[in-house]
């Protein structure tokens, strides 16, 4: 419950002006997809594109937010909820600081998905990495699908703990098909193609 005794402060500086300053558009790229798809991966790879263009960028990766604001959470229900809820806030003042934001979490629960799309509004751009679990599981870079199959972690996601897939995503990647770089460049000609960033000028 919000107290009654918070006022709600505007910003001097807008979104417009912010926007010219920066030379592009501020949008949320959330990538979605199971643990080992490649979701960090890419997501800073597009990550590093952006940034030699000259664009105002950030990543929020799972990983590392479980280390810090989120090291409270677990992997249960109640707290993968949470999770989401807290990086949408986070990429929601990303945002409004300008930023291209990156998120890159399984957010297996597509009901979390969509309020993270409610509260960021229309320059949420959900890129489902699409990797096969089998797929995922033959490349277990972190030893974790080899554990939940022995039953030593809970509520993994894909074996003990569901993903809902997407149903209309605003991109969808399939890694087990192309590079990490051409599966990058399609990130950013879609960005291009949206009118959030600027085409390249030929020379
Ligand atoms: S989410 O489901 O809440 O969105 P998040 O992306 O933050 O997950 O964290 C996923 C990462 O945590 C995985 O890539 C994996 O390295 C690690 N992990 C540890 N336990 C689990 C689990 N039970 N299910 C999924 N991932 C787990």
């Amino acid at each position: 419950m919000i107290s009654s005794n918070i006022v709600w402060h505007n910003a001097a500086v807008s979104s417009n002006e912010r926007r010219a300053q920066h030379g592009h558009h501020a949008c949320v790229l959330w990538y979605t997809g199971l643990s080992g798809s490649g979701k960090s991966t890419i997501a800073n790879a597009v990550d590093r594109l952006l940034f030699e263009r000259g664009c105002h960028t950030t990543i929020l990766d799972g990983d590392n937010v479980r280390h810090g604001l989120n090291r409270d959470l677990g992997f249960d229900e109640v707290s993968r909820i949470e999770n989401i809820r807290r990086i949408s806030e986070v990429s929601k003042l990303m945002l409004d600081a300008g930023l291209i934001v990156g998120t890159a979490f399984i957010s297996p629960f597509m009901a979390d998905r969509a309020q993270a799309r409610a509260l960021i509004g229309s320059t949420f751009i959900e890129v489902f990495v699409d990797t096969p679990l089998e797929e995922c599981e033959k490349r277990d870079p972190k030893g974790l699908y080899q554990k939940a199959r022995k039953g030593e972690i809970k509520h993994f996601t894909g074996i003990s703990s569901p993903y809902e897939a997407p149903v209309a995503p605003e991109l969808h990647l399939r890694t087990a098909a192309q590079s990490i770089e051409a599966t990058a460049a399609e990130v950013v000609a879609y960005l291009e193609r949206m009118q959030f960033i600027a085409p390249l000028e030929q020379d």
